[in-house]
Parts: structure tokens; C-alpha cells; sequence
């Protein structure tokens, strides 16, 4: 059978924003933002998002439309060799990602459920985390995260077309529009221009002191909100015609996703400082207690809460048949499988890696620790070394495709990828993988101890 390609170019550059746009920028950001000092956190991500996000997601897309194959099969083809067992690393961070993100997502859809039924009604921390607890761990988690599996597994296994690029023309603008509603509410909250001091005015001396964890912080965030180092750009940009310019896709996947980050702080700060809560105690279940205490204690919380929950999991969605589009297109370029086995198969096990991630938050951090201060780092430096000094000709003349005049900007592209970027991602792996081992050494082991 032909392989796919996009129906309509906006509808590669929607399912490119609806990988991007997900809980990385809705339910990370505000507490990566919060527990690393707020606007100076921003700042730096910023300052990663356009010196490295914009060039290495081209990385990507170069790779992906020269070959027209998965994230496997494209390096094979292009590098032989090793290169072509380097892919293999996205299909496992792909499982990795996806077992324990689809299980997130359940809970904000667990949320948006408790928000129909009952409307938000604890104001106190007490109740709110016992709340937290019902809907994190146990039954609830479980189911949510398998029906959140069952939707991303209905989508990809319509196809390119008629499941994804379909999904993601109603998500997308669904996304953009209900948060610019509630980021307009947010304006009129008693502790707004608290929570947009907070937000906007950044403290260099937390720059200074913190840089080993902000560093690291503020890089995979960038990779994990712009869905690079896995493959996912390789494989949507590998369904693409040749008449595109690359560049300028790029530039206005990555406007969009950050601009969506930012302004989910306008969303979310607000209501947090509205409801009295400390925003530096935001952590991975901490949003969850001062957001819902926050829609409790607001006018029309209810209706708030139910459109600010139903938003989180529709860009969860979007970005998990992204993840989950990377193993199936593999399975079905590589091997003599259908898209139905291949997309029950990559998504029946991803639930079950999931299943632990529901009775204990431990393997929550076990796995994001890994997948985003580790493997996303490492697949996004991999891929900027394949490109910037493996097939440097390949990637220029791939970029130079759609493209009617000559662009002095490629060359400069090429730097950045070659020197500074790889220089910045070796620090970040660096760091990260400390980072995750003194998390192995010291939490787990006292969890494994317990
Ligand atoms: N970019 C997504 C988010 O910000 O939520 C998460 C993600 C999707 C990460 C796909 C990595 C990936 F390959």
C-alpha cells in the first residue's frame, strides 16, 4: 500500500502543534516555572527555545522528508552503519513517554469528570489532596488511563489522514481559544498583578545560583514541549511533499507552542495566586490541589474547572497519538504488519507499562525523570550530530527544497547545530543524567527500602 502523506499543509503544521501543545506545556511548565523561581526560569527556556528548539526541530524535519520513512528507517537509510540501530532509542523512549503520560492525561480527565458530576467544591488542602489521591492512584487511575489509551489508539489507528489530520483541525484552534477565554478571566482575579509580577519579572540571582538544575530544567523543557529527541518530527515531516519550506513550518509550529506555554501562565498563575496558594509549592500533584481548590472558591469555578480540565486532555490527546504514531509508523515501514495490529499492539503494551505509574507516584518520576533529564537530551543530541557532521550536504540541500530564493540563514543553522548546540545539549545530558541518578540513589532506593 502507498504510504500516507498530509491532506492540506496546515494540516501538518496543526498535528506538528498538537504533538508540541500537551501536558508538557499546561501541566509541566507551570511547575517546572514555579519550582525553579519563576520569570527567570522563563527567560532562559525562552532564550533555549529559539537558539536551539527552532534549529534542532529542522534536524528533524530534514531527516524525515528526505526519506519519507520512520524514525528508524530514516537514519538506516541515511547513515548505514550504526546509525542504524541509533532509531531504536526513539522507539523506547516513545514507550517510555507514552506509558506514563497517557496516565497523566487520565487524570485530568478524571478531573474534567469529578467537575460534570459533582462540581469543584474542596477549599481546603486536606481535602484537595485527598481528592489528588482518589484520582491518582488506584482504580480511577487505571481506568482513565485506559480509556485515554483507547482514544489515542482510535485516532492513529484511522490513519494520517482521516484520524489524525482530522483530530487535530478541531483540537488545535478548540485549544488556542478556550485558553485566550480563560486567560482573559484570569485579568479580572483579585491576585492577578501579583501573579503577573511573579511571572514577568525575572531575578538574575536565581539564574546565578541555581544554574545546574535550571540549566537542565529549562533544556528539556524545551526538547519535551517541542516533542524533539523522539522522532516525532522525523515521522510527521516524513509524511510531507517536497514543495514546503521547511523553515518557515518550523517557525510557526515553534511561535505557536511557545506562545501557548506563555500563555498558559496566564492562566494558570492567576488562578493559583487568586486562590492564596504558594507558587512554588506547585509540584507534579500540587497543581492539581490549588487549581481545584482555586475552582471551588471562584466565580463560575465549576464551569472554569470543567473547560480549563477538558482543554488539558484534549492537548494531551493530540500530543499522545504523536508518540504513539512514531512506533506504528515504524512497525509498518519496517515489518509486514497492518496498521491495526501495529497500532493495538504499540498501544496495548504502553498501557501495560503505564499500569505501575497508577499504583504509585514513584514511577512517575522514575520514568519522566529518565525520558526527559535523559532520553530526550540524548536522542536530540544524536540527531544534531547525525545531521550537523554526518550528512551536513544532506540536511542544506533538504532545507534548501521548497525554498525560491537563497537563504543566508542556512548557513548559520548549520553552525548552531555543529558547535553551539551540541556543546549546550553534552551539558545538559551531563547534568540531567547526574540528576537522575542521585534521584536513583537517594528517593528510590529510600522507596525501595520502604
Ligand atoms: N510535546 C508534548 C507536550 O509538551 O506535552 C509532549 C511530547 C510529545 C514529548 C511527543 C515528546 C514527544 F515525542
Amino acid at each position: 500500500m502507498a504510504r500516507e502523506t498530509w491532506a492540506t499543509r496546515i494540516g501538518f503544521i496543526l498535528a506538528a502543534v498538537g504533538s508540541a501543545v500537551g501536558l508538557g506545556n499546561i501541566w509541566r511548565f507551570p511547575f517546572q516555572t514555579g519550582q525553579e523561581g519563576g520569570a527567570a526560569f522563563l527567560l532562559v527556556y525562552l532564550l533555549f527555545v529559539v537558539a536551539i528548539g527552532f534549529p534542532a526541530i529542522l534536524v528533524e524535519f530534514v531527516i524525515g522528508r528526505r526519506t519519507n520513512l520512520n524514525a528508524v528507517g530514516s537514519l538506516r537509510e541515511l547513515g548505514g552503519g550504526a546509525w542504524r540501530y541509533v532509531g531504536w532509542l526513539f522507539v523506547v523512549t516513545g514507550f517510555v513517554i507514552l506509558s506514563y503520560y497517557s496516565v497523566v492525561a487520565g487524570w485530568f480527565a478524571r478531573y474534567l469528570v469529578v467537575g460534570v458530576t459533582d462540581g469543584f467544591t474542596v477549599t481546603t488542602e486536606a481535602e484537595a489532596a485527598e481528592l489528588f489521591g482518589i484520582v491518582s492512584t488506584g482504580l480511577d487511575s487505571l481506568v482513565f488511563h485506559a480509556i485515554f489509551m483507547a482514544l489515542v489508539i482510535g485516532i492513529v489507528a484511522m490513519g494520517v489522514r482521516r484520524g489524525i489530520e482530522l483530530a487535530v483541525k478541531v483540537m488545535v484552534p478548540a485549544i488556542i481559544l478556550f485558553l485566550i477565554g480563560l486567560a482573559a478571566y484570569g485579568t479580572t482575579l483579585d491576585g492577578a498583578g501579583a501573579a503577573y509580577a511573579y511571572y514577568l519579572s525575572p531575578d538574575f540571582g536565581v539564574v546565578v545560583d541555581n544554574w545546574t538544575s535550571l540549566l537542565p530544567a529549562a533544556a528539556g523543557q524545551a526538547f519535551f514541549t517541542l516533542s524533539l529527541g523522539m522522532g516525532v518530527m522525523i515521522t510527521y515531516a516524513s509524511y510531507l511533499g517536497e514543495d514546503r519550506n521547511l523553515a518557515t513550518d518550523a517557525g510557526v509550529i515553534v511561535f505557536l507552542d511557545t506562545a501557548i506555554a506563555v500563555l498558559v501562565g496566564f492562566v494558570v498563575f492567576p488562578f493559583i495566586f487568586a486562590a492564596g496558594t504558594d507558587p512554588g509549592q506547585i509540584a507534579v500533584g500540587a497543581i492539581f490541589f490549588s487549581l481545584t481548590q482555586a475552582f471551588a472558591t471562584l466565580p463560575f469555578g465549576t464551569l472554569l474547572g470543567i473547560v480549563f480540565f477538558g482543554v488539558v486532555t484534549i492537548a494531551a490527546l493530540s500530543s499522545a497519538i504523536s508518540i504513539l504514531e512514531v512506533l506504528v509508523s515504524y512497525l509498518i515501514d519496517e515489518h509486514p504488519i497492518d496498521r491495526l495490529p501495529a497500532t493495538l499492539g504499540a498501544g496495548g503494551a504502553i498501557f501495560l507499562l503505564g499500569v505501575p505509574v497508577t499504583l504509585d507516584l514513584v514511577f512517575l518520576d522514575l520514568l519522566d525523570g529518565l525520558a526527559d533529564g535523559v532520553l530526550l537530551v540524548l536522542g536530540a543530541l544524536i540527531l544534531v550530530v547525525f545531521v550537523g557532521w554526518v550528512i551536513p550536504d544532506v540536511g542544506l540541500s533538504e532545507l534548501g527544497q521548497g525554498i525560491t530564493s537563497v537563504d543566508p540563514w542556512d548557513d548559520i543553522w548549520l553552525w548552531m547545530v555543529r558547535l553551539p548546540i551540541v556543546i549546550v545539549l553534552v551539558v545538559a545530558l551531563a547534568l540531567g543524567a547526574l540528576d537522575y541518578l542521585e534521584f536513583l540513589r537517594v528517593d528510590f532506593a529510600a522507596w525501595l527500602g520502604s
